[in-house]
């Protein structure tokens, strides 16, 4: 299993990091395109391998896409990051150019490859991705509600006072601040539903913090956040590759589920060596429907950008 991390910046690395140490794939390929920096950070993380415990051999290259050929898997994690005050819309003009380009570079060293976006805006990034090659519906997958999740159960865990372990809950809908549907209503503590022991107000709290999740991070950092969506990546990556069938919010094409056509945004999936190999259907209730449209609307603005 060969898998390609194309942006060697903190989210990248932390996603060749996440990968390797997890030890499924044979080789991460780190690309970018700052002469010497992605070689700088593949030997810096193989210098870990002897004390995390892994084989996975990291190779770095700048700008080679020669060295990705027959990757089953690539993520593109290049373009600009957040600064504070900024919303992931305005990274639109950068980024599209950025991806547009990698995702065409990959194709062309590994047609069958499988494609998971990261950089942002990322639901308008996915479909950029379907509109400008050919890959198939079920290889262009956007990463977005992985991360969203994981940051609404942190959230749950802090308002319950309850170990993450505990806690389930899915984030769908688009990954920006506005965009993103927490599903309060199917989040649970140890299968009972967490509307037993939190109020309204509160769990108006929660879904607030984990809309502007990213926000805060980029505020405290200075930057967009890495550890995270770099987990977030590998897990996806490790579904697909391990062909586990999990399902995980992405980012995917839509061709009426959900009452929504020709968009990429969050939904439920089932992931496995074919990507996405389902898009679930689950019923909501006429609040999350309505916040469901209100979402798509944010994320067609921004395709229309393009
Ligand atoms: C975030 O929310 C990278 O968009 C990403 O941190």
């Amino acid at each position: 299993m060969k898998v390609t991390v194309v942006g060697a910046g903190a989210v990248g690395a932390s996603c060749a990091e996440y990968i390797a140490i997890k030890n499924f794939a044979s080789e991460v390929v780190l690309l970018d395109i700052k002469e010497g920096f992605a070689e700088g950070k593949a030997m810096d993380l193989m210098q870990t391998a002897s004390l995390n415990g892994f084989d996975t051999k990291i190779t770095g290259v700048t700008n080679d896409y020669s060295k990705t050929a027959e990757s089953d898997i690539c993520v593109i994690t290049s373009g600009i990051p957040r600064k504070p005050g900024m919303t992931r819309e305005e990274l639109i003009g950068i980024n599209a150019g950025i991806v547009k380009e990698v995702s065409s570079n990959l194709i062309k060293h590994s047609p069958e490859t499988i494609i998971i976006v990261v950089s942002n805006p990322m639901d308008t990034m996915t479909y950029l991705v379907h509109k400008s090659t050919d890959l198939p519906k079920n290889r262009i997958i956007g990463m977005g509600g992985a991360l969203d999740s994981a940051r609404f159960k942190y959230r749950l865990a802090e308002a319950l006072g309850a170990p993450i372990s505990d806690v389930d809950g899915m984030v769908i809908g688009g990954h920006s601040d506005t965009g993103m549907v927490p599903l309060t209503r199917l989040a649970t503590r140890n299968s009972v539903p967490v509307t037993e022991f939190l109020s309204e107000d509160r769990l108006g709290q929660v879904m607030e913090d984990t809309k502007v999740g990213g926000a805060t991070l980029t505020k405290l950092l200075g930057t967009s956040a890495w550890y995270a969506p770099g987990a977030a990546v590998s897990g996806l990556v490790q579904a697909i590759a391990c062909d586990q069938k999990k399902m995980f919010p992405c980012s995917v094409l839509l061709e009426g589920e959900y009452g929504l056509n020709d968009i990429c945004i969050g939904a439920p999936v089932i992931l496995g060596r074919n990507g996405i190999e389902k898009i679930v259907e689950i019923e909501l209730s006429d609040a999350e429907k309505t916040h469901m449209k209100e979402s798509a609307e944010g994320v067609r603005k921004t395709n229309d950008l393009l």
